[in-house]
């Protein structure tokens, strides 16, 4: 197996040459995997992006259900996913019609809200109890779910979706956090799952004001999938790429980064005068790591993992991402 690092980049574009491919990444990927990629994004562009180019082979660098999504949104591309088992917990937390196995407590979550779902309750349960109410999906759920919902939503958006709505009640699935973070931010009535990121779900605080104790100068960013008390002590909310914009036209010389560390090599490569510190130093996503530039070759090479969303499920999948999609 090659493993130099200038010989399995320059394998890489021959490769992608020959099968006219191209090769998304997002923000969370390694350094060196961003670095190779042809376009670097939050979940809103990667869609976006996938739904317009021009290519016979799309070469995900991220998570499962991002892959689903490049194979819904282009079903005449091969879609090839690096790493077989880079899923998305959050993910796997919903379910159409099997619930998932609890096998987590929420250790530091005092008091859910009363209309929050337990996990224990699927996709259709949740319909059933709320009739005619629409079902807004996080692009982090299975193609099944999202063809079970009215439109998706992302972190960028998901305020948008829900005010592009003509109903007053919503129901929104997978992520509590980002729920309750849309609740805040909307007069309509947020009707939540509570499934959550491990990665994000982690922050607390005490960890918000450690980092602030520790740099005083700087704002604090945080992704919507942290706690809502995490968030509420935040200078900026916002998804990845929202973090990319805001650093560059902030002020600031300085950013604490509440998000997947992953995000801090564009951070610094686009803002060289700026500093970041991520606010705790775990916030890694096993996952998004699991591609590394081997992963990429083989993938390339041996055409390995073709992703591809059975035709029923992709075509009331694909209306949810389209109507995501629709909303200026
Ligand atoms: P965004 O890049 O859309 O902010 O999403 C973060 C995430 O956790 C993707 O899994
Ligand atoms: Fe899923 Fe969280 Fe990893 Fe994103 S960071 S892929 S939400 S586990």
């Amino acid at each position: 197996m090659p493993s130099d690092r200038a010989f399995l980049s320059e394998e890489i574009l021959r490769l992608k040459k020959k099968r006219r491919a191209v090769i998304l990444a997002h923000n969370y990927q390694r350094d060196e995997v961003q670095e190779i990629a042809d376009f670097v994004g939050d979940s809103l562009e990667l869609s976006r992006t996938t739904s317009t180019i021009d290519c016979e082979a799309i070469v995900f660098a991220g998570v499962h259900f991002m892959a689903e999504s490049a194979s819904i949104l282009s079903p005449d591309k091969t879609v090839l996913l690096t790493e077989i088992d880079a899923g998305c917990p959050m993910a796997d937390m919903i379910r159409v019609d099997s619930p998932r196995e609890v096998k987590t407590a929420f250790p530091g979550f005092k008091s859910p809200p009363a209309y929050m779902y337990p996990p224990q309750f699927t996709l259709k349960d949740i319909k059933a109890h709320y009739p005619g109410v629409p079902v807004v999906a996080y692009v982090n759920t299975t193609a099944e779910v999202k063809a079970e919902s009215f439109i998706c939503c992302t972190s960028a958006n998901i305020v948008k979706i829900i005010e592009s709505l003509p109903d007053e009640n919503v129901i929104c699935v997978p992520d509590r956090n980002l729920s309750m973070w849309a609740q805040r931010n909307t007069k309509k009535r947020v009707i939540s799952w509570d499934g959550y990121c491990h990665v994000h779900e982690r922050v607390m605080p005490e960890d918000v004001q450690n980092a602030r104790e520790q740099h005083p100068q700087a704002l604090v960013m945080a992704h919507p999938e942290c706690r809502l008390d995490v968030l509420e002590m935040a200078d900026y909310v916002t998804s990845t790429s929202g973090m990319l914009r805001f650093a560059h036209t902030s002020s600031a010389k300085e950013f604490i980064i509440g998000t997947e560390r992953g995000l801090l090599y564009r951070l610094r490569l686009e803002n060289p005068s700026k500093i970041f510190y991520p606010l705790r130093k775990d916030m890694i996503c096993p996952n998004m790591k699991k591609t590394t530039l081997e992963s990429i070759f083989h993938s390339l090479q041996e055409n390995r993992y073709i992703v591809k969303v059975s035709e029923t499920i992709r075509i009331s999948a694909r209306k949810s991402l389209d109507r995501m999609l629709a909303v200026p």
